[in-house]
């Protein structure tokens, strides 16, 4: 039923050179994405993600919603680049290798609802696309001048840079909220994806040229969703995941699949990569202990109920008692050991075990590694 991706016949194509390709050496990274590569732009916009996020790598809140690390970051460190700011912090940023357009709660399409109503990030994809066209336009003029030489990206940056894409999971659960029944989630999904495609060909259109783009995860796994929405016995796995939440988020990535094919053969000097991060993420939650993991259904950090969730007292929640705040959605003892931190995002140690899997391209399509992911060469369909 898990989609792993069987490979046969792969024909890497030497670019350009006709010898063995050589490291792409990325100069930058430009993201695009929900909370799961959020490095501050939600936090920036509408307040801090509180602590206990950061308390692991960052020792204090960091814009994320982990204890620690993002996949991205851990991309970024593997890169020899540093964290990505985000766009939206004007306060210590400095994007001189890339910028980070992800907010927290992002979809690919606009909602229809205000962040208040229903808790959907107002930087849908379209909106990131025309902040990072707005950057790279205005980068060009300010990066001549003074301090900002320091902390912009130089020109030729944008055709030589890696473009990441992290999104889908908010455009799927937004339907459920919306009451939408699983089908009509499911007839959803083609416009959500032409949506994604025009928003990946303005990226293109401004100069990238190697895109990254991860594929959407079984959020049916996710407290989250186990926690808010009427799922029936039957509906449940043998891993207590919701299978039909997870089927939705197969069948994105199957059409997700087929569109990113269609791009590579619309846009043949750009090197595109799908990564399956969904089977990686559904192996480690389905054989956690395997790895070294304990409790894969159960929130790190968060607040009572069955998967230690809840979603009026998420993680890093307070109440007033006798006048004092006290925190009563805490972190649990040892996040190293744990696969989910608040109920909707990993932790850290799960983000770096998922990073280890993709980054040397065996749940990629074509199977590169990520260091290599500037060079054409044919995918396996
Ligand atoms: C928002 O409403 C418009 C007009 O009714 C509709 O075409 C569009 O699909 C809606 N968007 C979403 C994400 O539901
Ligand atoms: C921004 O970061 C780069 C790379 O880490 C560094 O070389 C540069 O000096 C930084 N800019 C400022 C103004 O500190
Ligand atoms: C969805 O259904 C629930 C329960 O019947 C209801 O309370 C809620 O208002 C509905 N939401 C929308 C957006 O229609
Ligand atoms: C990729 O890396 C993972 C994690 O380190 C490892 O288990 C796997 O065997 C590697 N695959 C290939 C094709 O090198």
């Amino acid at each position: 039923m898990i989609g792993f991706l069987v490979f046969s016949s792969i024909a890497l194509l030497p670019s350009c050179s006709g010898s063995i390709a050589s490291p792409c050496n990325f100069p930058a990274i430009f993201n695009f994405g929900d909370s799961n590569s959020d490095t501050g732009g939600l936090s920036a916009s509408f307040g801090q993600a509180p602590a206990p996020n950061g308390e692991t790598y960052f020792h204090a809140p960091a814009g994320r919603y982990s204890d620690g690390r993002l996949i991205i970051d851990f991309i970024a460190e593997s890169l020899g680049l540093p964290h990505l700011s985000a766009y939206l912090d004007s306060v210590g940023s400095n994007f001189s290798h890339g910028a980070n357009f992800a907010s927290a709660g992002a979809t690919i399409r606009p909602q229809n609802t205000t962040k208040s109503q229903s808790g959907v990030s107002p930087f849908s994809f379209d909106v990131q696309l025309v902040q990072f066209s707005d950057f790279q336009k205005r980068s060009q003029f300010f990066n001549k001048q003074g301090i900002f030489e320091k902390l912009l990206p130089k020109e030729d940056y944008f055709s030589q840079a890696l473009y990441t894409f992290d999104m889908g999971q908010n455009d799927l659960t937004a339907g459920y909220k919306l009451n939408l029944t699983t089908e009509q989630v499911k007839a959803s999904v083609p416009d959500i994806l032409s949506q994604f495609s025009n928003a990946v060909k303005k990226a293109y259109n401004d100069g990238g040229r190697a895109f990254w783009i991860h594929n959407t995860g079984p959020a049916g796994c996710l407290p989250y969703v186990l926690d808010r929405f009427p799922i029936t016995a039957a509906q449940v796995d043998k891993y207590g995941c919701a299978t039909p939440f997870n089927e939705v988020a197969q069948y994105f990535n199957q059409k997700l699949k087929d569109v990113v094919s269609q791009l590579r053969k619309e846009l043949p000097s750009a090197a595109f990569t799908y990564v399956d991060v969904y089977s990686v993420k559904y192996t480690l939650i389905s054989q956690a202990k395997k790895f070294g993991f304990e409790l894969p259904l159960i929130a790190c950090c968060g607040h009572g109920g069955k998967y230690n969730f809840n979603n009026l007292l998420r993680c890093g929640a307070k109440i007033k008692e006798n006048g004092k705040e006290i925190l009563i959605a805490k972190s649990c003892q040892n996040p190293s050991v744990r696969v989910i931190w608040d109920g909707i995002h990993f932790t850290e140690a799960a983000n770096k075990w998922i990073f280890e899997q993709i980054a040397n391209g065996s749940y990629s399509d074509p199977p590169i590694p990520l260091k290599m992911a500037c060079h054409l060469s044919e995918s396996t369909d």
